[in-house]
């Protein structure tokens, strides 16, 4: 069977990984059972949690699912006086009083084939990655297992190294979409910014691979207008959020549902690299501020962000969210995808 085979026996929307807690079990089975393909985010996980969700989530699903990984690069290590420009950022915010800073420590970053040695063992049906292509000896692993492997692109020159890599297929990440920024360069350098649906048909014309769409899709009509030009799915990340089965803290559902005054905007005060939250008084303080390079920053701001959900403090938690998330609904996962099919038949009943 190809990817696209496994697909067409699917509805053409697979929920987006969203790593740090949002995509519990629960959740990926609930998205799988209802015909769609549900996805863990493992980016920062470690092996003995990985194998924990992989052996639980087959207690309630048997249909396909996906697992997914960063492709961390070796930071640049930052000087002290680089460590020290960074903290000073954070301990002059108003709600950073008596958090404590901590640098980590090498290497930064889990070790992937670790990550992946559960994978290996439980054979999820696809594996994706961000930030950059997997090493070859993992594409080759994949294949000899049967597990279908998509990298995400967010212009044409990444779409044709993947294509080249061997990969089954790819993620167009479009500028709309909520979380990190898949692009290979860590700084962003050359950002193209396309808007998803511009992306898909620039990676048509280039690619002969499945595309899969993602970036501000929230709703049946949307994932009509990408499968209708040619993509054989959509990635939804911030429409998954607010489910009823979903771990994000409650108050990031809080501010997708409720404060739908703000705007999103993309920041690299989080993480180090840039990635698109609900503008909040974190993200404007720290506007032109210097950090240091991914993933030192995220485990330099992982205390405040940590007090933050203690105090149940939105303003200074990463709240990820993709330019359309004023339409994000509140509901159970298999409620929100039988909205989506009810959608789809309206729009595509207009095409008869
Ligand atoms: C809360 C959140 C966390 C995300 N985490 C990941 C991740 O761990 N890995 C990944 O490949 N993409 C991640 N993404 C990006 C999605 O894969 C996808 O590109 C995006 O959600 C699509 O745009 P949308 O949010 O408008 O649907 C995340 C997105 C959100 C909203």
């Amino acid at each position: 069977m190809s990817f696209l085979a496994l697909i067409k026996n699917q509805l053409p929307i697979i929920q987006a990984p969203m790593a740090g807690g949002i995509t519990p079990p629960m959740l990926v089975a609930a998205v799988s059972n209802a015909g769609a393909v549900g996805s863990f985010g493992f980016a920062y996980s470690k092996a003995e949690k990985i194998d924990a969700d992989l052996s639980e989530v087959r207690l309630f699903t048997k249909r396909p699912i996906n697992a997914n990984f960063f492709i961390f690069s070796k930071p640049r290590l930052p000087t002290a006086q680089d460590w020290q420009i960074a903290t000073e950022a954070l301990v002059s915010l108003p709600f950073s009083r008596g958090t404590l800073y901590q640098a980590g420590s090498q290497p930064f970053y889990p070790d992937l084939d670790k990550q992946l040695e559960p994978i290996w063992a439980h054979k999820p049906e696809i594996l994706t990655f961000h930030f950059g292509v997997p090493p070859k000896n993992v594409l080759e692993k994949a294949k000899s297992l049967g597990i279908y492997v998509g990298v995400t692109a967010t212009c044409a020159e990444e779409a044709e190294s993947i294509q080249s890599s061997g990969a089954d297929f790819i993620v167009a990440q479009g500028i709309e979409a909520g979380g990190h920024r898949g692009t290979f360069s860590e700084e962003g350098v050359g950002d193209q910014k396309h808007p998803t649906f511009d992306l898909l048909q620039m990676l048509r014309e280039r690619c002969t691979l499945p595309i899969i769409s993602a970036g501000g899709i929230m709703n049946g009509a949307d994932i009509v207008k990408h499968t209708n030009q040619g993509a054989t799915g959509v990635q939804m990340g911030t429409s998954f959020v607010c489910c009823d089965e979903s771990g994000a803290d409650p108050v990031h559902k809080k501010y997708v549902l409720e404060e739908r005054e703000r705007h999103t905007v993309y920041t690299k005060a989080f993480s180090g690299r840039w990635a698109q939250s609900i503008q909040t008084e974190f993200t404007s303080l720290m506007k032109d501020k210097f950090v240091l390079p991914f993933p030192l920053q995220n485990t330099l701001t992982g205390s405040l962000r940590s007090y933050a959900a203690i105090k149940k403090n939105g303003e200074y938690q990463s709240l990820w969210a993709g330019k359309g998330f004023r339409k994000a609904r509140a509901l159970p996962a298999a409620k929100l995808i039988s909205e989506f099919v009810l959608e789809m038949k309206a729009a595509l009943s207009k095409f008869d």
